[in-house]
């Protein structure tokens, strides 16, 4: 056994060496077969060797010396190396960092969130229903949870699938609905979350000037591109702002009828209007109920916390997410489900949204003002928006919107730049400001520090050459 471990620490014997068979080499050493057998099992505990039935004693690789770290990049699945992207992970990370004035995440007033109700609601689950809580739940959501959605935005309750947030709905139908190669419309520029995951899945994304709405580009495109769906956040849309109206809707689902292209509609910024009342979701104009797939979330009625929203669509649909939701998520946690229940089922929900939508007006005119009074004229172009949760700015085309987010970075002040919601080349002169994350008065320092940031990436700016600088 000595000359066999000797052997292989020096490399004499190689990793996959096949030794004699037991019986073999007990008769050329004249030693019985158990001394064999023991020796061969002693250097298997030992990690040497490694023993398999019917093909015999292998000598096993040398572990790694010197306590080198293990190459887990060389294990990582090749689809898994193409997630590189860290926009979505960097954002929530600045929100949540107590230290920084983030700007960038999404996030709706939460002092606004109805903590008292949300606690009575919880106790009240707890004493009544834990056992349901604690249970596995089905799949498709808690059937009352499902029928409180419908009842409040509308839809059949069979036709609810509940998700842990709109972005597991996006990358569900992704999954769903995307082969490689298939061509993907999304709003151009369109939520950077929705733009990764149609990307991941290896989509080729066309993108469709959302601002202009102009229908007859996109049937251009339809023809063009012959896509296997279409993606767009038409009510408060994330980033713009813009709302598209009816008219546009209804061409819009004409178009989809017309060359029998699903349309993924994402409401998650419906009830944020802070005017008048947007015209219906697509999901409702759409009555035969036949195209449009709406994608939805509490994360901006609420709190992105929860994790918490809601598919609805046309049954073999549900039923096919059901059916990939399984496979990754059993189901959304039960006790969120029936607590955010019972704020609709009381009437909670739709009071704390007139409390939220009050306060996202005052953090928006404070934060329109704090701009008008602190950054020159023109440095930061955007239009005032009517609800959702961002101002959208377009900068001189001489400054790099990555420039003015490293200077704001400077002083603690997180915001993002356009380029991660274009499918295609722009952005580099596009932030987007989320106005509804921090107390109104904070809007001064924000506007404060964006002027400085402005001011010195157009100083930066100024010395590019011009052919250098992108223009979109
Ligand atoms: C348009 C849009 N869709 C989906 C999401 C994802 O939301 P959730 O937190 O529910 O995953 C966001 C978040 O910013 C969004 O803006």
């Amino acid at each position: 056994m000595d000359v066999i471990e000797a052997g292989i620490g020096r490399g004499a014997v190689p990793a996959g060496y096949r030794l004699p068979p037991e019986r073999d080499l007990a008769r050329t050493l004249g030693v019985s077969r158990a001394t064999v057998v023991s020796a061969y099992r002693e250097l298997e505990s030992r990690g040497l060797v490694r023993g398999y039935v019917g093909r015999g004693t292998f000598v096993s690789a040398k572990p790694d010396g010197g306590g080198a770290p293990f190459a887990w990049r060389g294990k990582i699945a090749a689809s898994a190396l193409q997630a590189t992207d860290t926009t979505v992970r960097d954002l929530v990370r600045a929100a949540s960092d107590p230290g920084l004035l983030s700007l960038a995440a999404g996030e709706p007033a939460l002092d606004a969130f109805p903590i008292e109700a949300f606690r009575q609601a919880m106790d009240g689950v707890l004493t009544k229903n834990a056992s349901v809580a604690w249970r596995h739940g089905p799949t498709e959501g808690m059937p009352r949870f499902r029928t409180a959605l419908a009842d409040r935005f509308g839809g059949d309750p069979e036709h609810v699938l509940v998700i842990s947030g709109a972005q597991q709905g996006l990358d569900l139908l992704t999954r769903c609905l995307v082969d490689p190669g298939d061509a993907v419309i999304v709003d151009r520029p369109g939520y950077l979350g929705a733009i990764q995951s149609f990307r991941k899945a290896g989509a080729r994304l066309v993108g469709w000037d959302i601002v202009r709405a102009d229908v007859d580009e996109l049937e251009e495109l339809l023809l063009r591109y012959r896509p296997k769906l279409i993606y767009t956040n038409p009510t408060h849309q994330n980033p713009t702002g813009v709302t598209l109206p009816i008219r546009t809707r209804r061409e819009l689902l004409e178009l989809a009828a017309r060359y029998r292209v699903p349309i993924v509609e994402d409401d998650t910024y419906r009830e944020l209007g802070l005017e008048a009342t947007p015209p219906p979701s697509l999901f409702k104009l759409d009555e035969a109920r036949t195209i449009v797939i709406r994608v939805n979330s509490f994360s901006k009625m609420l709190a992105p916390g929860l994790r918490l929203g809601w598919i609805s669509a046309v049954n073999p649909i549900i039923e096919q997410l059901a059916l990939i939701k399984q496979q990754i998520d059993p189901h959304t946690q039960n006790l969120v489900q029936l607590v955010v229940c019972q704020l609709l089922e009381t009437g909670v929900f739709d009071r704390h949204l007139t409390t939220l939508k009050a306060e996202h007006r005052r953090r928006r005119d404070a934060m329109v003002h704090a701009i008008r009074q602190h950054v020159p004229p023109g440095a930061l172009r955007f239009t005032v928006p009517d609800g959702g949760m961002y101002l959208w700015c377009r900068l001189g085309p001489r400054v790099r919107a990555r420039a003015v987010q490293d200077y704001a970075a400077r002083e603690s002040v997180v915001v993002v730049t356009g380029e991660p919601f274009y499918v295609d080349q722009g952005g580099a002169n596009e932030l987007r400001i989320c106005y509804t994350s921090q107390p109104a008065d904070r809007a001064v320092r924000a506007a404060q520090v964006l002027a400085r940031s402005l001011a010195a990436a157009t100083r930066e700016g100024s010395d590019v050459p011009a052919a250098t600088v992108r223009l979109v």
